[in-house]
């Protein structure tokens, strides 16, 4: 159990990006710790699974699905604003939905560059834009958006992505200055490779050796090493909570200490 700084009872939170992967385990990591979640999604369906689930894990009524595309600022406000009328605050905003196409920089279009701006870097501006003012309001928030090692350090493969995601982590510093008097706190947690799926572990234990040489820790011979999406929600439930009261604008790596930034 949780102890009472960690809860996140009578708070309400909104997770982008929540019907797999990380925003997935995120939004039930808060839905535990106490919350009401508000699960969003571009696809709908994955998202009401994961509204099902809370129901199961915790009990009925603790939390919906709304699909949500974070590029579409209009969406993003009503979606907020319809969260906001309906539980009387947005006490929590995690930012999580991301999309990467792993490819080399000469090999990506423009086409794939725009997708992952728009989706990774104007998603945290649009979801972040419409949840201040409430926030303001309200009194205090807590922001949390889930950028990338890959844009602390830069990764191969992923160049246009860790611009973003540098983007996401500068930004979040920004509005952590300009709102930290309204008791608002901005952070990011930025994951090194997690598994979001079986394909991706099966694919990446087949270079589990080659990884173990850039990761310090070790999980044993029979795992990769390579983060866990329950490793992120600890560290994003963390600064959703009361514990991390005087923690703004930093970024956390949950990455096994592949980067330490
Ligand atoms: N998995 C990793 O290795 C890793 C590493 C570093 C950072 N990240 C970041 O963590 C976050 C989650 O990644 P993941 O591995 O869980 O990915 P994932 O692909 O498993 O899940 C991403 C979710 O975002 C949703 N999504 C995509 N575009 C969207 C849009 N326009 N609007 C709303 N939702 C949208 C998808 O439908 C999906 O449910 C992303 O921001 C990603 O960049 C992941």
């Amino acid at each position: 159990m949780a102890n009472a700084d960690e809860r996140l009872e009578g708070k309400t939170a909104l997770v982008t990006g929540s019907g797999h992967g990380i925003g997935r385990q995120i939004a039930l990591k808060l839905a535990d710790r106490g919350a009401y979640v508000v699960a969003t999604d571009l696809n709908g369906e994955t998202a009401g699974e994961v509204a099902e689930e809370i129901g199961e894990a915790v009990g009925s009524g603790r939390a919906h699905a709304v699909e949500m595309d974070v590029t579409d600022l209009e969406r993003v406000q009503h979606v907020i604003d319809e969260t906001v009328a309906d539980r009387g605050a947005l006490d929590i905003l995690i930012n999580d939905a991301g999309i990467w196409f792993p490819k080399f920089f000469l090999e990506s279009t423009p086409e794939e560059w725009r997708k992952e701006v728009d989706v990774c870097f104007f998603g945290v501006v649009h979801c972040t834009r419409v949840a201040l003012p409430h926030m303001v309001d309200q009194g205090g928030g807590r922001i949390v958006s889930i950028a990338s090692d890959a844009g602390r350090v830069g990764e191969k493969r992923q160049a246009v992505y860790s611009g973003a995601k540098a983007g996401v982590i500068g930004f979040s510093k920004a509005i952590a200055r300009e709102y930290g008097r309204y008791n608002i706190t901005v952070n990011c947690v930025a994951p090194g490779l997690t598994m979001n799926s079986p394909e991706m572990a099966e694919s990446f234990g087949q270079r589990a050796g080659e990884l173990r040489s850039v990761y310090p820790l070790y999980r044993g011979e029979s795992e990769p090493p390579l983060g866990q999406p329950s490793d992120v929600a600890g560290a994003v439930a963390f600064l959703a909570s009361d514990d991390a009261a005087w923690v703004t604008g930093q970024t956390i790596s949950v990455s096994g200490g592949y980067s330490m930034a």
